[in-house]
């Protein structure tokens, strides 16, 4: 009796250790992928991306975000997906960390495990416009990873099969050649839904979402922050532009000689580390996407202080309200037949 117990239960561990070694040599643990089928049957939801806990605090902070109470997150390569609402749009929300691999990551994640209709990415960024201020909110209509570059031999003629060439001898202060040569800024490979299997083609701008920046233009008058707290304020009324360019690299620009080169070589009104990995990402698996960013400092151009310890904080609500009043706007009946992969060439 006692031996035919033991072997039953020596079974039962065996199975249980399988069981374990199985799940551990599945790519994602079977708890999340169950969740996750739950979720989605609940779905189709937005995607929203951040990148780190500053806006993360803000998006909590504005408050229009209503936790599933059945499937509140999911968690999944270390990140944490939390399911919910916003004005009674179903969202999916993450904080995807900072950096071009972290937000194609997230994004490719969400877009291949959960019901996704499209991606709303949001966020600060640096601003490279002169005619922009602090707390302003951007809605680029296309954005250009300014990251990939090939460092030349100074005694290379420049190549004109690059975008732009940064040369750093006209840098020199005084001047006088020295032997860092130059960068040509390269292209993206681009793979698409829509190309041919297994080809990518060079892409160097790449475009949000057309109909979804049209919703957008009509937030333009929306009330922003200007007042930190009781005495600190900005000297004007920030403001909403959609359509201009963005740039992205993995690279924190806090450097005027920088941002002044971006803006005249690229016209590239605002500087970021995720926005064209998360657009590039959407683009390629044929969904919807927007990028909604606060301006919490002058990637270089100021005098004294980085702005961003500052104005960080109003710049992520300002764009936070953005995202909500954009939710907000958007038609979600729009899940007719070819939706939302007609939306891209
Ligand atoms: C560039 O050319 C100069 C003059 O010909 C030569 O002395 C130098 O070594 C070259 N530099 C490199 C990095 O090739
Ligand atoms: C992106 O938008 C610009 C401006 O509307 C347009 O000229 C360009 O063809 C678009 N690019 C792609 C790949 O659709
Ligand atoms: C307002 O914010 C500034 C900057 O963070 C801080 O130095 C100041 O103490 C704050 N003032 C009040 C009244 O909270
Ligand atoms: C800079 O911002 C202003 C104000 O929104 C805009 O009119 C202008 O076109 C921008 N410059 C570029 C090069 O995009």
């Amino acid at each position: 009796m006692a031996a035919k117990r033991f072997a039953a239960c020596f079974l039962m561990l065996v199975l249980i250790s399988l069981l374990v070694a199985y799940s551990f040599s599945l790519p994602l643990n079977w708890r999340s992928l169950n969740l996750i089928k739950k979720v989605n049957c609940k779905g189709p939801y937005i995607g929203l991306i951040t990148v780190f806990p500053p806006e993360e605090t803000a998006f909590f902070q504005i408050g229009a975000f209503k936790p599933n109470q059945k499937h509140p997150s999911v968690d999944l390569s270390g990140r944490r997906f939390l399911v919910g609402k916003i004005h009674d749009k179903k969202v999916v929300y993450v904080r995807c960390g900072v950096g071009m691999v972290n937000a194609a990551a997230a994004t490719q994640q969400m877009l291949d495990l959960f019901d996704i209709l499209g991606i709303v990415h949001f966020g600060i960024a640096g601003n490279a416009n002169n005619s922009l201020s602090i707390g302003d909110v951007t809605i680029p209509q296309e954005f250009a990873h300014t990251g990939i570059w090939d460092w030349l031999n100074p005694n290379r003629s420049l190549n004109y099969d690059e975008v732009a060439n940064l040369d750093f001898k006209r840098y020199n202060v005084p001047r006088g050649d020295n032997l860092l040569g130059h960068i040509g800024f390269s292209y993206e490979q681009f793979f698409s839904e829509y190309g041919k299997a297994n080809i990518a083609r060079p892409l160097f701008w790449a475009n949000t979402t057309r109909q979804w920046l049209q919703v957008a233009a009509n937030l333009k008058g929306i009330k922003l922050n200007q007042c930190l707290n009781s005495s600190v304020c900005l000297p004007q009324k920030p403001q909403l532009v959609v359509g201009l360019r963005g740039s992205t690299a993995n690279i924190f620009v806090d450097n005027a000689a920088y941002r002044d080169f971006l803006f005249q070589t690229f016209r590239v009104s605002s500087v970021d580390m995720e926005s064209s990995a998360v657009v590039m990402t959407s683009l390629s698996n044929g969904f919807p996407v927007i990028v909604i960013r606060g301006l919490s400092d002058l990637a270089g151009g100021q005098s004294g202080h980085n702005s961003i310890d500052t104005f960080g904080s109003l710049a992520a609500i300002n764009a936070c309200k953005v995202v909500v009043q954009f939710i907000k706007q958007l038609h979600l009946d729009t899940r007719e037949p070819g939706f939302p992969r007609s939306i891209h060439p």
